[in-house]
């Protein structure tokens, strides 16, 4: 079966169903249209909607959310879920138990014959993401829904939407459009300092519609959408657009062509603050969701602290210093958010100057960081680099292409526990886990899919699955059975094995010598 994630239990019984070709939905039009979503296209069935059909959908509010229960004997196929995204997870199991092309968006004639089964299924986490940096390169609209089916089928739940970067901003704003004009592209790629670089322009933005579309597609699929804009560091796009939000406005800013940490931050002044509270405001209009991500990492005080402006801005606000410029910034973008029933999201630095209550952490710089703001009573999703950053190595092969930071295994990447350290008492606090794909180095979807694939279908179990009797011996074997679904959708994954020849480092000349680096 090598259903991954691995369900809570599977009960295997003498016999089969094969699907018929009349085969009808017994449940309300909403679930209906749910399963008939992701069922139709690859079978070829029209699963219409009728009472007493052989596929049976109920609700039972008594299950955790979430959660669902399929069984499939000589009567048809019954589906009993928590809520509608139960619904969408049980017909992603359903169509793992039918044969891979099923998969597809088209029929592909396969014999629709599924074994005789009973599974029960609930997800460990109620926070199972996976984040895309579409500001260090710009994925294709089109791109977008085809990453979203493939999380889906691994019951990822929540897709961090990662849309602004000093080397490009691609959220369209009605207010301030030199953002798309200006600060959405840059004039050419630097991998890194010596890179002379490519002298190719890079850029690209998606307009609110298109998001909007996004954000109902993920729904569709169970999936929302948190979008993170990034104040107030990883600014340089914006500061070229607009370089009076600048420290140094008389200097000129150019939206970044090469990768690492800028000093160029916000100036935080009131207008600068009217600005970003805009910008939230259209972001707000467009993804509805509870959760909103502000970034808040890796933001350089120097320039604050060599600024009179900046210093006489921390004074007439009560602050010790500038350097607590960005505490201040982040705890107003708190409040205006839960003014609005949103939730602000942030990387840890937005606990350096203590817990930020009210705000989720997004533990990434270590998983300690999320232990200890749990232990502050703090909700928290654990990202951190060492088992979650699938923009690292995936093995030490020569082979592999330039990428970033260290090594980080498909074997690493399940042997993640999200509650280590953490106090059973504060276990409640752990959202869940996150993993993320920074872009520096994958410049395409299929270097996307290279990266995630299969890391994030391990990630996808340590999130889901419960962590009892989990083995490496027993996932890797599942997981060759499962990556023949990825085959048939022609996903371009690093096997286990090693790269494939189009999927090596070519000359190797941009690796970087400290690439593995363990
Ligand atoms: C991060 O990786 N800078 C959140």
């Amino acid at each position: 079966m090598n259903l991954v994630p691995q369900p809570s239990s599977v009960t295997e019984r003498a016999g089969t169903y094969i699907l018929p070709t009349d085969l009808a939905i017994d449940g309300t039009a909403d679930q209906a249209a749910i399963v008939r979503r992701l069922l139709s296209p690859g079978t070829g069935l029209e699963l219409p909607a009728a009472s007493g059909g052989a596929l049976k959908i109920n609700i039972d509010p008594a299950l955790p959310a979430e959660a669902y229960r399929l069984v499939v004997d000589e009567s048809g196929v019954t589906i009993t879920a928590a809520d509608d995204r139960g619904v969408n997870w049980a017909t992603q199991t359903l169509r793992q138990l039918l044969p891979a092309s099923v998969l597809r968006p088209a029929p592909s004639g396969a014999t629709l014959e599924l074994g005789h089964v009973q599974i029960e299924d609930q997800p460990r986490f109620g926070w199972r993401g996976v984040m895309l940096d579409v500001g260090r390169h710009f994925m294709p609209l089109h791109d977008l829904f085809g990453f979203i089916d493939l999380a889906a089928i691994h019951k990822y739940n929540t897709f961090h939407l990662h849309l602004s970067e000093d080397q490009g901003w691609r959220f369209e704003s009605k207010k301030y459009p030199r953002l798309q004009e200006v600060a959405s592209w840059r004039t050419e790629t630097r991998k890194h300092l010596d890179d002379a670089g490519d002298g190719t322009p890079h850029g690209g933005f998606y307009t609110a519609d298109q998001l909007r579309a996004v954000v109902q597609y993920a729904a569709q699929r169970g999936i929302t959408v948190v979008p993170e804009i990034e104040f107030p560091g990883h600014v340089l796009g914006v500061l070229a657009a607009y370089p009076e939000l600048g420290n140094h406005p008389e200097t000129g800013y150019a939206t970044a062509t090469e990768f690492g940490i800028f000093e160029e931050v916000l100036n935080m002044s009131d207008d600068a603050m009217t600005v970003v509270f805009d910008l939230y405001t259209e972001l707000l209009e467009v993804f509805p969701g509870r959760y909103v991500h502000v970034g808040g990492d890796e933001c350089p005080r120097k320039e604050w602290m060599d600024s009179p402006a900046a210093q006489a801005l921390a004074e007439q606000r009560g602050l010790p210093g500038p350097d607590h410029l960005q505490r201040w910034f982040t705890e107003r973008l708190r409040d205006w958010l839960a003014e609005r029933g949103r939730q602000l999201v942030g990387w840890d630095e937005i606990n350096d100057e203590g817990p930020l209550a009210g705000a989720v952490t997004m533990a990434w710089r270590d998983a300690s960081y999320g232990v200890t703001a749990a232990e502050a009573g703090l909700d928290v999703v654990m990202s951190p680099t060492s088992h979650t950053y699938f923009d690292y190595y995936p093995s030490t092969d020569d082979r592999e292409q330039y990428s970033i930071g260290w090594l980080l295994t498909t074997e690493k990447a399940y042997s993640f526990e999200p509650l280590n350290g953490i106090p059973a008492e504060q276990h409640e606090r752990i959202l869940g886990t996150q993993c993320q794909l920074w872009t520096e180095y994958v410049p395409n979807m299929r270097r996307v899919e290279y990266m995630l694939y299969p890391r994030a279908c391990a990630h996808s179990e340590v999130a889901w699955s419960s962590p009892a009797g989990r083995s490496w011996a027993e996932f890797s074997t599942r997981l060759e059975g499962h990556l023949q679904r990825l085959d048939a959708l022609g996903v371009n994954y690093r096997p286990e094995s090693g790269p494939r020849p189009w999927q090596q480092g070519g000359t190797g000349t941009l690796r970087r010598p400290d690439a593995h680096r363990h």
